[in-house]
């Protein structure tokens, strides 16, 4: 499992407590920056790691800022990322479960670094469940290729 990982200003204090839990997972991982509080904007590091995500360069990608909800729109502008805003373990869960989501969203000025924590062990762990939920997704695709042709 490879993870491509970025932020925000508002995402970095929250992105350096999450690498050691990537370690712990034995997640190989790289991250695509920012590293400093000054600040940036959020599409610059958000199209990065969908970009290297859609093109299949790696499994998975996290993407911080401050609410999660930029990251998100930029995340889900690219093809093939279901990314996911999880503000809770829940729905970390069922983003799994039931989306497949390949991007995981975390707000760093929402939730507290040991939610965080959780969100993320949970997020790696758990699989598509498939079946009803997989002719869901091959609609998203259907309506990516729709898109693509307006
Ligand atoms: C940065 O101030 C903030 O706007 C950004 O981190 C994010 O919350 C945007 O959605």
């Amino acid at each position: 499992m490879r993870a491509a990982i970025g932020c925000d200003h508002a995402g970095v204090g929250l992105k350096n407590e999450i690498l050691p839990i990537l370690e712990e997972l034995a997640i190989e991982w790289k991250n695509f920056g920012t590293d400093s509080k000054e600040s940036v904007d959020y599409p610059d590091f958000g199209e990065r790691v969908a970009e290297e995500v859609s093109k299949g360069n790696f499994d998975r990608g996290i993407l911080i800022c401050g609410t999660g909800i930029g990251m998100s729109i930029v995340a889900n502008k690219f093809p093939g990322i279901r990314a996911a805003l999880c503000n809770d373990a829940y729905s970390a869960k069922m983003s799994r479960l039931h989306n497949d989501a390949n991007v995981l969203i975390l707000p760093g000025r929402v939730i507290d670094n040991e939610a965080a924590k959780i969100i993320v062990k949970i997020w790696f762990s758990t699989p598509f469940e498939g079946g009803r939920h997989q002719r869901r997704l091959d609609k998203i695709k259907a309506i990516e290729a729709k898109v693509k042709c307006l």
